[in-house]
């Protein structure tokens, strides 16, 4: 059985006094018992302040990058050690607008991914094809190659103590979902390609998640939660997807 998860990425949005509303907002509003696990991915400067409003909740908060390296001399990196010694829970790795801004390759998202597990924080691995791949028919070659690096690199094992997001990129930002059949044809792939060890692994769809298309996402059998991100920044709109979860 897999726990439903819903997780917030609010990317470079906010400053102090709307992460402090909000958060307080969402405590509010989701406090209680809950089937679905939720978190929420501040920007940085802002963690600190997650970790204290959240400390007593029911929601827990994550990073939306981590640094491949441990220690040392990495001027502007910051550690997934250091983030889970801050009591972070999750970490974003691969999202598509770090490889395509940051050039990450897939090497170095598997390589973060791992150091994320041997920190004790839970990685969040983002894959997903763009536009052109899909209408060449390269999804699945596409996905396949991103979580095989991953797989080799780590091993099944490792890779069980995270999370997958498919984000396809051509639906992130675009207010244009891919259908729950898509979304599920890609979901059940990847749980292909991952054996029976995929069984248990939670699969999130990311892209366009807004309240009135998260429900039918998550009636496929494959789909165990959403990363969200635009509309993970209205209170209201990210706790009825949570709630679409449950
Ligand atoms: P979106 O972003 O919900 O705004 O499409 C999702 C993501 O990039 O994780």
């Amino acid at each position: 059985m897999r726990r439903p998860i819903v997780i917030g990425n609010w990317k470079m949005n906010g400053d102090s006094a709307f992460t402090g509303d909000h958060l307080r907002s969402l405590a509010d509003k989701w406090a209680g018992v809950h089937n679905a696990e939720v978190a929420v991915c501040p920007p940085y400067p802002y963690l600190s302040l997650a970790s204290d409003i959240l400390e007593q909740t029911n929601i827990a908060w994550g990073a939306q990058d981590i640094s491949v390296e441990k220690n040392g001399a990495y001027t502007g990196e910051v550690s997934a050690s250091m983030l889970a010694d801050c009591g972070c829970k999750f970490a974003i790795v691969g999202h598509s607008e770090r490889r395509e801004y940051h050039a990450e390759s897939s090497e170095l998202v598997a390589k973060k991914f791992k150091v994320a597990v041997e920190s004790g924080i839970v990685p969040v691995l983002c894959v997903g094809e763009s536009l052109e791949d899909r209408e060449a028919d390269k999804t699945f070659d596409v996905v396949g190659r991103q979580l095989l690096k991953v797989v080799e690199h780590c091993g099944l094992d490792v890779v069980a103590k995270g999370i997958i997001a498919y984000e396809p990129i051509w639906a992130i930002g675009t207010g244009k979902s891919a259908t729950p059949q898509i979304a599920q044809d890609v979901h059940s792939y990847i749980r292909e390609v991952l054996g029976p060890e995929g069984d248990q692994i939670k699969i999130l769809y990311g892209g366009s998640v807004k309240p009135d298309s998260a429900e039918a996402l998550f009636k496929q059998k494959d789909i165990d939660g959403a990363l969200v991100g635009g509309a993970s920044l209205k209170v209201d709109d990210f706790v009825d997807i949570c709630k679409a979860a449950e």
